[in-house]
């Protein structure tokens, strides 16, 4: 089994998803770690209540960002982490943590990429007007929400939406996408 590390830097509501995944057998990989870089995040809560492990560590406290990714390198090392997942972290990934993960680490977004990358992606489309939006898991690069796109799930905006009922209908939807793609992919990489 793929042993993983969870990024989040706020709510975790994708965390605790993918943590119901591994415990019902949908998702065939075991959580093994929460890295938070938000001490007051409530992922911290979640993964507590969830009994993982969570690293919480500030880049305010290190130098800079190649020291602030090797403390977590070093952890995720001494874990045994295979896999990277994504799920609502705030943060650019550099160097450090990219190479010795390569084509090992995944992001979701609320949009269909290249559409809207970036923070606000459900603003973006619902101010843009547009009626089909989406979601999108895809590898990490050092860009912005530019790395291979695994897959993605369309959404309809309709009439009566406003952009809270939009942003509701994308989480839900995002809860059991994020863990079919990843348990589609694990398996993919375990057969390799
Ligand atoms: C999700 O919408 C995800 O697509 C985006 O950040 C949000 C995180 O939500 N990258 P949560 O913290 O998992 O509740």
């Amino acid at each position: 089994m793929m042993n993983i590390a969870v990024f989040a830097s706020g709510n975790g509501s994708n965390f605790q998803s993918l943590y119901e995944a591994t415990q019902s057998g949908q998702l065939k990989a075991t959580i093994k770690l929460v890295v938070c870089n938000k001490p007051e995040a409530y992922v911290i809560e979640r993964a507590k209540a969830c009994g993982i492990p969570c690293f919480v560590c500030s880049p305010k406290d290190f130098p800079d960002k190649a020291a602030y990714e090797q403390a977590i390198l070093n952890e995720l090392q001494a874990n045994s982490i295979d896999f990277l997942v994504l799920a609502g972290y705030m943060r650019l990934v550099g160097p450090t943590l990219l190479q010795p993960y390569k084509n090992r680490i995944v992001n979701i977004h609320p949009s269909l990429l290249p559409a809207f990358p970036g923070m606000d992606a459900i603003g973006q489309a619902f101010d843009a007007g547009v009626k089909v939006i989406g979601i999108t898991v895809h590898f990490v690069d050092e860009g912005m929400d530019t790395g291979p796109i695994i897959d993605q799930q369309a959404i309809r905006v309709n009439e009566e939406d406003t952009r809270e009922t939009v942003e509701a209908r994308i989480h839900e939807i995002e809860h059991t996408f994020y863990p079919q793609v990843l348990n589609k992919l694990f398996q993919q990489l375990m057969v390799k």
